[in-house]
């Protein structure tokens, strides 16, 4: 059994993560030994819907306990990587929520230690895990629609209206929902050169936990990225975005093109055209139910099977290089160079597209 903690309980925690955990609590794999959350108000609402031998106010407390095996860090995105260096060097197994860091000294220092470290590391997003991420890139690697010259990706919603520091130096869009897209986009296109970014401030004051806050970080962003590859990419991402029916991700190629439907944290599918059949194909997604969350089921997987996660830090250190140096090119207007890189990620499994007319068919996500 793997004894497990939770640190931050919030509205990721109570909703989508333990509706995984609490499949794999069935199942008798995972044991939810404790949670934490500095915020004691929420104790009672968690006794009512979860079972858990201990609550802390104080994390460290599960990072002591020697039976806990892996944490899961659900906390605001400040906190992400100062609790994932201790988690690690307190000898745990850690699932990190996006961004893994902020700012560039705590995202070397936490790669720096989790590079020595013997322990897994699996920081959000989780979209390369997705079926229709991996029928894409098989596209792509077949060279079904050439080389890639163009591609456009988006996510944005209306904004969170709790969490105040979603709208706080750290929080914002970009590290909340640009990451996504930039994570499918490098790990569709590989390594990105340089940036160029403009964000600005759509509105000074928001309603949030029913208060007028005052918004201290950007809330909607235009950002270019050039690829080693050459192709030209941009991500449009905000809390300004009240709606839309776009796809998520066009990738334009010298002999077709590519759409992601849906967003690329939940895919509903993807069309292709080829120049050689001169037609849209629409494939809907085999795997209807994926959930965003899946990187725990990733990394419990990788521990009962000793394999290696696919999520990998460079690839993930170079995500957050990217999302650090936006905020810089936009405050300077000027482009900036992107020094890190990463290896072309590698999927064993062949996914299985089938046209939408066999849709009904569906498989689920195999617990
Ligand atoms: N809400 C979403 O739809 C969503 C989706 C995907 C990912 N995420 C990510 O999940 C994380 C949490 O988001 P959320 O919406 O659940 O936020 P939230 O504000 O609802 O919850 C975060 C919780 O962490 C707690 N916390 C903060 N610092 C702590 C500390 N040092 N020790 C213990 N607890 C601490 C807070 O008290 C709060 O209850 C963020 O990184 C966010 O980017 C959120």
């Amino acid at each position: 059994m793997i004894n497990l903690g939770i640190i931050g309980c919030g509205s990721v925690m109570q909703g989508p993560y333990m509706e995984i955990i609490n499949k794999y609590i069935f199942k008798k794999i995972v044991n939810l030994k404790s949670v934490s959350d500095s915020n004691i108000d929420f104790l009672p609402v968690l006794n009512k819907k979860f079972y858990f031998e201990n609550f802390y106010k104080d994390y460290k407390k599960i990072l002591q306990d020697n039976s806990i095996d892996v944490v899961l860090i659900l906390t605001s995105m400040n906190a992400h990587s100062r609790i994932a260096k201790e988690a690690l060097l307190s000898g745990k197994h850690v699932l990190v929520e996006k961004p893994m860091a902020t700012n560039m000294k705590e995202l070397n220092e936490l790669m720096k230690i989790a590079k020595s470290s013997k322990k897994i590391l699996i920081p959000a997003p989780f979209v390369i895990l997705s079926p229709t991420y991996q029928a894409i890139d098989q596209e792509l690697k077949k060279n079904n629609i050439g080389k890639v010259s163009l591609a456009r990706a988006r996510y944005g919603w209306a904004g969170p209206n709790w969490g105040e520091w979603y709208y706080k130096t750290g929080g914002g869009p970009l590290f909340d929902l640009g990451v996504y897209n930039i994570t499918t986009l490098t790990g569709l296109l590989g390594p990105v050169k340089s940036i160029y970014a403009k964000s600005s401030l759509s509105s000074k004051y928001r309603k949030i936990n029913k208060k007028n806050l005052k918004v201290k970080t950007d809330d909607n962003f235009q950002i270019i990225l050039t690829f080693k590859s050459g192709c030209i990419g941009t991500v449009t991402t905000g809390f300004t975005m009240q709606q839309y029916n776009s796809p998520a991700i066009e990738l334009y190629g010298s002999q077709g093109t590519i759409q992601m439907l849906g967003d690329d944290w939940e895919p509903k599918g993807y069309e292709i055209w080829r120049n050689s059949k001169s037609s849209w194909e629409l494939y809907k997604t085999p795997y209807a139910n994926w959930p965003w969350t899946s990187g725990f089921t990733h990394l419990i997987e990788s521990l009962l099977k000793k394999t290696k996660p696919l999520i990998k830090l460079d690839h993930v250190f170079h995500i957050n290089e990217i999302m650090i140096k936006i905020y810089e090119s936009s405050k300077k207007n000027s482009e900036i160079k992107i020094n890190s890189t990463f290896k072309s990620l590698k999927f064993q499994k062949k996914i299985k597209t089938k046209k939408s007319y066999l849709d009904h068919d569906r498989s689920h996500d195999g617990l």
